[in-house]
C-alpha cells in the first residue's frame, strides 16, 4: 500500500486529505508540524510527502531540503502545497526537486491526479534505482584479499585499452564477472557486450551463428540473421570456454580476428566489425597447444594480455565479503533484509575447499536461506553437511593408519546420514549399527550430533 504524509498547519486541510486519499486506497498519516514531518520520515518511508510551504514552526523548503539527506530508496516524492498569492514558491519548490505543486484551494480532481503521478513517478524512481544497483553489482569484484585487489587492479589496466585479455581459472571463479567489468569500465561501456558460448556452436552451422546470414540462406527461415560477431560491433565480444572449440571453429574465428571482417553467408560484400575481444577458458591452453587440441596461432592472437583468477580456496579472506554481499543481495531478492552470517559459520566456510568455487558459495547461501525461511542469522548448524564434512580434513596426508580409518569412518557416516536426510535411526540402519552404537561412534570421531 501507498503511504501519504501529509504537512500542513490546518485542520480542516488535513481532515479533507486525509478522509479523500484513504478512500482511494493510500494510507496517510497526517502533523500540523514541519518538524514533526522530519522525524517521521527519518522513522519509515512514505511514497509521497504532501507539503504545505508556510508552516508555523519550519520553512516548507527546508523540510523539502531535509527530505534530500534520506537515503535515495527512501526519498518522497514531494507535492508541494501553496497558498493564494504564493506559488513564486511553489514554483521555487519545484525547481528544488519537488516533484509538483497545489494550489489552495484544493482541487479535488485536480489532487488525486498529481498524487497517483507522484505514487508512480517514485516508483519508477526505486524501480530505477534497483536495476542501476543489479546492474553496478553484476561487475563489481567483491573480495579483501590480496588477489582480489589485485583483480580489481588488472581489470582498472586493461579496461581503458583495445587489447585482448585471455582470463584463465577454474569453474565458477569469476572470469565472466572479469569480462563484464572490464567492459563496463572501458571506453565501449555504453555499447553491447556480446556472449559466445564456444562451448556450444552447432558444428553445421558455424558460419551463420558467427557471421550470420541474408537472403534466407536456410529455406524458409527468417530473410536474415546478424551473428554473433555482427552483433558485437562497437562493442565487446566475449568468447567464453574458448578451450573447448572444436578445430573446425577454431580456424573460422582465427580467420574472422585477423581480417576483422567476413562476409556472411549468402552476402555479397564483406561486413568490417570492431570489436574487443575478451576470452576465457578453464583450461591450461598452453598444454592444450602442445597436445595439438588448440591452434598455436589462434592462442597467440587470444592471449595478449593473460589474466589469472585464482580459486577460492586460494583466497579465503574474500569468503566473508563475498558471503555478505550475497546475503545482501539474496535478502533484497526474497524480501528478507538484514540476514547475518554467525562468525563461526564463515570459519566454517573458511574450511571448506571450494571446487566449484564462488558460484558454489553463492548457490550454497541461497539454498540456505530458501530452506531456513525464518532465520535473520545463519549459524554454523545451518550450513549444508558437505561443507562440515569437509572440516578438518586435509587431503590424504594422515600420519597413522588410525587418523586415515577415522577420517574415512567420519565421512562414511555423515554422508549415511546426509543421504537419509539427518534421520538418524534410518542412518544407523544403513550403517549397520544399533542406533546408540552410531551415537558413541560418532562421539569418538568427533561429529558433533547437533550439527
Ligand atoms: N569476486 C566476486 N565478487 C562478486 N561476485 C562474484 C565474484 N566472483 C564470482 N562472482 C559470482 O559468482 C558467480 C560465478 O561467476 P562467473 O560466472 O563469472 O564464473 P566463471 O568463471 O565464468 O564460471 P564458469 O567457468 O563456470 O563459466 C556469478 O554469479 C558471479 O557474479
Ligand atoms: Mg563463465
Amino acid at each position: 500500500m501507498n503511504h501519504i504524509l501529509v504537512v500542513d498547519d490546518e485542520a480542516t486541510i488535513r481532515e479533507s486529505l486525509e478522509g479523500i486519499l484513504r478512500e482511494e486506497g493510500y494510507a496517510v498519516t497526517t502533523t500540523p508540524s514541519g518538524e514533526e514531518a522530519v522525524v517521521l520520515l527519518r522513522d519509515a518511508p512514505y511514497d509521497v510527502l504532501l507539503l504545505d510551504i508556510l508552516l508555523p514552526d519550519r520553512d516548507g523548503l527546508d523540510v523539502l531540503n531535509d527530505t534530500r539527506s534520506l537515503a535515495a530508496e527512501n526519498q518522497p516524492e514531494v507535492v508541494v502545497i501553496s497558498g493564494h498569492g504564493s506559488i513564486e514558491t511553489a514554483v521555487r519548490a519545484t525547481k528544488l526537486g519537488a516533484f509538483d505543486f497545489l494550489e489552495k484551494p484544493l482541487l479535488l480532481e485536480r489532487t488525486l491526479i498529481v498524487v497517483k503521478n507522484a505514487v508512480e513517478a517514485r516508483r519508477l524512481r526505486n524501480e530505477n534505482l534497483e536495476y542501476k544497483r543489479q546492474l553496478a553489482l553484476e561487475t563489481t569484484v567483491t573480495g579483501d584479499s590480496v588477489s582480489a585487489k589485485a583483480i580489481r587492479q588488472q581489470i582498472k589496466l586493461m579496461a581503458p585499452t583495445n587489447g585482448r585479455v585471455l582470463i584463465y581459472g577454474e569453474s565458477g571463479s569469476g572470469k565472466e564477472l572479469i569480462a563484464r567489468a572490464i567492459h563496463a569500465e572501458s571506453p565501449r561501456h555504453d555499447r553491447v557486450f556480446v556472449e559466445l558460448n564456444c562451448a556450444a556452436i552447432p558444428e553445421d552451422f558455424i558460419e551463420s551463428e558467427l557471421f550470420g546470414y541474408r537472403n534466407s540462406a536456410i529455406p524458409g527461415g527468417p530473410p536474415e540473421k546478424r551473428g554473433t560477431f555482427e552483433r558485437a560491433d562497437g562493442g565487446t565480444l566475449f568468447l567464453d570456454e574458448v578451450g573447448d572449440m572444436s578445430l573446425k571453429t577454431q580456424a573460422r574465428v582465427l580467420r574472422a580476428l585477423d581480417e576483422q571482417s567476413f562476409v556472411p553467408v549468402g552476402a555479397t560484400q564483406p561486413i568490417r566489425v570492431d570489436a574487443r575481444v575478451i576470452a576465457a577458458t578453464n583450461k591450461d591452453l598452453e598444454e592444450e597447444t602442445a597436445k595439438g587440441n588448440f591452434r598455436e596461432d589462434l592462442f597467440y592472437r587470444l592471449n595478449v594480455m593473460p589474466f589469472f583468477v585464482p580459486p577460492l580456496r586460494e583466497r579465503k579472506e574474500d569468503i566473508r565479503p563475498l558471503a555478505r554481499e550475497f546475503l545482501r543481495s539474496f535478502g533484497r531478492e526474497y524480501g528478507r533484509p538484514h540476514i547475518e552470517i554467525a562468525e563461526d559459520a564463515v570459519e566454517l566456510l573458511k574450511q571448506y575447499p571450494w571446487p566449484g568455487n564462488v558460484r558454489e558459495l553463492k548457490n550454497i547461501l541461497e539454498r540456505v536461506l530458501i530452506l531456513n525461511p525464518q532465520i535473520k542469522r545463519i549459524e554454523r548448524r545451518h550450513l549444508p553437511m558437505l561443507v562440515h564434512r569437509r572440516r578438518d580434513n586435509h587431503g590424504d596426508d594422515f600420519s597413522t593408519l588410525q587418523q586415515a580409518r577415522e577420517a574415512y569412518e567420519r565421512e562414511y557416516i555423515l554422508k549415511k546420514i546426509d543421504e537419509c536426510q539427518g534421520n538418524m535411526s534410518r542412518a544407523a540402519e544403513s550403517l549397520g549399527l544399533e542406533r546408540s552404537h552410531m551415537y558413541r561412534k560418532m562421539r569418538t570421531l568427533g561429529i558433533n550430533v547437533r550439527e
